[in-house]
């Protein structure tokens, strides 16, 4: 929605987007804007990713926070967790066809808090890659298969989705990503959880709330579009004169710029790492780096006083599309992985007891 008029209170950059705005201390993950360095419970990603499962590293980042079990029991209970949404799809197998995978996901957990597991982290988290599956499988008029409890979560996502014995390099990027993208400090969709569990509100309803703020383009709507940018511009020839047109139309480059991050978001970086790991798609990566060349050079141009790198979504397209995902299953997996830092932001949220509540200052007309 646009205002009827120009609103004075929201002149300064601080005031649109609170920029700058510490609005809680949090021991689970810092982002270091000007370094470049993302840090979840006092480890580099770089040391996380690629090394631990997402059952793994749930464990480590939950640690104390939660009270989960951590190791192989946490990995054990996250498989029970699919059992448990297995018997929940017929809620989703029984609501309108027109619902994507994203909203099947949201009302499968919608299902499972009304069941009793609002306050379960386990079950909210691990049941998400069936709902993922099940409702991809589902949106493309297919029946959904059900879980292997001996499978990993992204191995058995991945059988879900697909049928068939799960690829290990398939899963092992899935992996990758998941534990990647599990925190990050006061994005929009954790500071929208965190708000729903000031108020005292479930933590499933926290997830689910969390789950709309990441949604959206500029957050964790964009890795589809980063492959519908690759494809309208097909050929590395062809990047430099498209990015320039799409610039001069003011469009944003999808996969660049960040809130925080003032040099490259490390987490590209990480999923770069990961492709290297996948059958290679020769054209398709040649494709994306000149891509990604031309587009720094064109937005060096573009905001010269303002450094815009390539973020976490650019490699996150390219690398689960190499891993075999189809590109609507992006936002949804995203949301797979975050959920593990929205629970761990709930219980941190509580433990301050506070309301976050912040003033707005009225600016509108006043009755004579
Ligand atoms: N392409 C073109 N121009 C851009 C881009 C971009 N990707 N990013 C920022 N700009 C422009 C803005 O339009 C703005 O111009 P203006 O001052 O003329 O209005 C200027 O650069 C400053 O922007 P910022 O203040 O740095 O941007 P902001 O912090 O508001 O937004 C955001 C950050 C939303 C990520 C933005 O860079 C963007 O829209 N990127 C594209 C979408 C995207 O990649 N989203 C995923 C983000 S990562 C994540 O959430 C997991």
């Amino acid at each position: 929605m646009t205002l009827a008029y120009p609103n004075p209170v929201f002149t300064g950059a601080q005031a649109e987007g609170l920029d700058g705005v510490t609005a809680a201390a949090t021991i689970l993950s810092e982002v270091d804007g000007a370094g470049g360095r993302l840090v979840l419970r006092g480890r580099p990603v770089e040391e996380l990713a690629g090394k631990l499962t997402y059952e793994e590293a749930a464990s480590f980042f939950w640690g104390d926070i939660l009270r989960v079990p951590r190791g192989a029991e946490l990995t054990a209970r996250f498989a029970e967790a699919r059992a448990t949404a297995a018997r929940a799809l017929p809620v989703l197998q029984a609501a309108s066809p027109k619902l994507g995978t994203y909203e099947l996901m949201r009302l499968g957990l919608s299902a499972l808090a009304s069941e009793g597991a609002d306050e379960d982290p386990v079950v909210l988290c691990g049941s998400l890659p069936v709902f993922l599956a099940a409702g991809w499988r589902m949106s493309q008029g297919l029946a959904p298969v059900m879980p292997d409890l001996n499978l990993n979560a992204s191995q058995d996502m991945l059988r879900m989705l697909t049928r068939k014995a799960p690829d290990a390099r398939a899963a092992a990027a899935i992996d990758r990503y998941l534990v990647t993208i599990l925190d990050h400090g006061f994005n929009a969709s954790t500071f929208t959880a965190r708000v729903i569990a000031s108020t005292g509100a479930d933590m499933a309803s926290a997830v689910i709330g969390a789950m709309g703020a990441l949604k959206g383009p500029l957050h964790g709507g964009a890795p589809g579009p980063v492959l519908d940018m690759l494809d309208a511009i097909r050929t590395p020839d062809r990047a430099e004169h498209w990015i320039e047109r799409a610039l001069k139309d003011g469009k944003r480059l999808m996969g660049f710029g960040h809130r925080i991050y003032r040099t490259r978001d490390p987490r590209a970086d990480v999923l770069k790492a990961g492709l290297a790991e996948l059958p290679s798609n020769a054209g398709r990566l040649l494709l994306a780096q000149a891509v990604e060349q031309a587009a720094l050079a064109a937005l060096a141009r573009h905001k010269p006083d303002r450094p815009l790198q390539t973020n976490v979504e650019y490699y996150t397209a390219v690398m689960l599309e190499a891993a075999g995902l189809d590109r609507s299953l992006f936002t949804p997996l995203f949301a797979v992985g975050r959920a593990v830092g929205w629970c761990g932001h709930v219980a941190e949220q509580r433990a301050t007891g506070r309301l976050i509540r912040p003033a707005s200052r009225y600016v509108g007309p006043v009755a004579a």
